[in-house]
């Protein structure tokens, strides 16, 4: 989604800028643009619909590189279509000022009206635009002050919103302004500053950041800058930047994509690594910090796309496993209906990325009726790391591809490994606790097995590709995982797919199975095979296609993925390896943008 970046320094502020937008091109943008100003306040700026690539090919013909500040925008399209006149930065009518700006202004409309009875303007359908006049209208000629103007803006808008302001008439000064969305001001010693919506951008660059807060204001005079907190002057922590510099590669692999599906024995066995000691078949208590110290009641856990299907597959476990009841609700709907927060309910949160805005909003929501929240997220300091009461981290590593595949594998482990823990505290058999804890220990290995048939898997895509609509089914535990194959395969495929509780199916949608329409069945040896067996045969008699992904060969299937045979709770995580693999063999004998799907963003900062 939207990047938004700020430089100010000595240096060659075009390259610097290029630079960062190429770093987070992976988060899916459709537009960028860059405006630079150098010493003689002489000010340039470019836009460009596409890759960046096009942007740096039209920055690369303006020989010019003595600009030493500016600020630069990746865009994805909220308000307007994707046209070069909607691209960032924008500027206000008389040109002085120049905005980029995250997030979506709600009551945007309202005030372009107003502006445009005093006979401003517009040269973008953006609600951005809006904010760059608005700078202009409440600017006092008098005072000419940028600080009280942005001061003024921060009471007219409302959220959400980080917003980076420059102005030719202030070249020295530079204003950021946050509600909602992410926003860091970073340092190093050579005097430079920087702004970046995402602290990778600035991995080699920055060595001191702070983050801001929400209704913060940054104002750059010079050298020095000054924070502004309902307009007092506040103090932020300020903290050491020790992210390397993550130059993303594919190494020998195609997509990123299937970089990341490979690495997940990896990541699996990172995530397990200091929680779980397997020689004494224990867990760190330590590690768990913030889910066992109190006997909850209920949990609710929060979430968006596929990390809800993290949260759906794990309160099926923490219910069997840990007898807690627990509710896995979509981020963007928690919201709408009353909620009700008391200590005996604890709210998590769980998120790649740590910024969606719909996740986000719920735990501001949580947070303001004083409930227990605990969030689990993938990238180190984000915001919604930042704003929970507790944690614990993921570590699956940066995930490039927007299909999540090794971030929805990890957490899942982690969760499996939360239920353990609660579990026993529970009174869990330890029959029970000993044979999952075994099975982990082999599932980076079972893992591995399920990778070695990517070839066979191909051969399978082969076959699919002539088909349009797919039914992704399962039951109990395999139940969540045909949700998130389904929403893999429908997210880089782009073919129409649903996903049904197996046992569903007859209620309604059968009517629509016949030999064009094939399933793809998770039917491992679990406690729902023989329920599974006669929807199975629901569908063969429909004359239905199916590609079952199970571990004992049934004669009746159409094409069959084998996986390792393991345990009921252990079974979910090779069902979903070989959903992501199927999703991405089809994709890309399609030919389609694998890393970058039409439509999608990596980390979706918007409501
Ligand atoms: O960054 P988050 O984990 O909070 O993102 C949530 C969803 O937007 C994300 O999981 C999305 O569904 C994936 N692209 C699916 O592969």
């Amino acid at each position: 989604m939207c990047g938004i970046f700020g430089y100010k320094g000595k240096g060659d502020a075009v390259a610097i800028l290029t630079k960062w937008l190429q770093r987070l091109e992976y988060r899916g943008y459709d537009s960028a643009g860059v405006c630079v100003v150098n010493d003689d306040n002489v000010m340039y700026r470019e836009r460009a619909v596409g890759k960046v690539a096009e942007l740096s090919s039209k920055l690369q013909q303006h020989k010019d590189r003595s600009y030493t500040r500016g600020i630069a925008h990746t865009r994805w399209a909220t308000h307007g279509g994707v046209t070069e006149s909607n691209t960032h930065p924008h500027q206000s009518n008389d040109g002085k000022r120049t905005i980029v700006h995250n997030g979506i202004v709600e009551n945007y409309s309202k005030l372009k009206k107003e502006l445009e009875k005093k006979w401003y303007e517009f040269h973008s359908e953006t609600d951005t635009e809006v904010v760059a006049n608005l700078l202009q209208e409440h600017y006092d000629s008098n005072t000419a002050n940028m600080l009280e103007t942005a001061q003024i803006l921060q009471k007219l808008i409302r959220w959400a919103y980080a917003l980076l302001i420059m102005h030719s008439d202030h070249p020295d000064e530079m204003i950021a302004i946050r509600l909602w969305s992410p926003l860091v001001y970073a340092t190093n010693t050579a005097w430079e500053q920087f702004f970046s919506s995402d602290t990778q951008a600035l991995a080699g660059y920055a060595q001191q950041m702070t983050y801001l807060e929400d209704g913060d204001l940054l104002h750059i005079q010079g050298d020095t800058y000054t924070i502004y907190a309902n307009g007092e002057v506040t103090k932020r922590n300020i903290e050491d930047f020790d992210q390397e510099a993550l130059e993303a590669s594919k190494g020998d692999y195609k997509h990123f994509m299937l970089k990341e599906i490979y690495e997940q024995p990896v990541t699996v066995k990172r995530t397990m690594q200091w929680r779980v000691n397997f020689d004494t078949m224990s867990l760190h208590a330590d590690t768990f910090h913030g889910m066992g110290n109190e006997d909850y009641k209920k949990i609710v856990t929060v979430a968006c796309g596929t990390m809800h299907h993290v949260w759906w597959l794990w309160t099926y476990r923490l219910q069997n496993l840990a007898w807690v009841p627990a509710y896995a609700e979509i981020g963007s709907e928690y919201e709408n209906k009353p909620f009700f927060v008391d200590p005996s309910v604890l709210h998590m949160f769980l998120s790649q990325s740590g910024e969606t805005a719909d996740t986000l909003e719920t735990l501001k929501m949580v947070k303001e009726q004083w409930g227990k929240t605990l969030g689990i997220v993938n990238v180190v300091w984000s915001s919604i790391a930042r704003e929970t009461d507790n944690g614990l981290y993921v570590r699956a590593g940066t995930e490039i591809g927007v299909a999540s595949t090794k971030a929805f594998i990890t957490p899942s482990v982690l969760m499996l490994l939360t239920s353990l823990f609660l579990g026993k505290r529970r009174g869990m058999r330890l029959t029970k606790y000993q044979q999952i804890m075994r099975e982990l220990q082999h599932l980076p290995a079972y893992i591995e097995t399920v990778l070695d048939q990517s070839d066979h898997i191909r051969s399978i895509a082969m076959d699919l590709i002539q088909y349009e609509d797919f039914f992704f089914l399962g039951r109990g535990y395999q139940y969540p995982i045909a949700a998130e194959n389904s929403l893999k395969f429908k997210e880089i495929t782009y073919l129409h797919s649903e996903a049904y509780a197996a046992g569903e199916l007859k209620h309604g949608s059968l009517a629509l199975i016949d030999e064009k329409f094939p399933t793809i069945y998770n039917l491992p040896h679990d406690e729902m095979y023989e329920a599974n067996l006669s929807n199975f045969q629901e569908i063969k008699a429909r004359k239905g296609k199916i590609c079952v992904i199970w571990d004992k060969r049934v004669e009746e299937a159409d094409r069959q993925i084998t996986i390792p045979e393991t345990i009921d709770e252990i079974y979910p995580f090779l069902t979903a390896v070989a959903g992501q693999l199927l999703a991405y063999h089809v994709a890309d004998l399609l030919w389609n943008d694998i890393d970058k799907p039409r439509n999608l963003a990596k980390s979706v900062t918007v409501k």
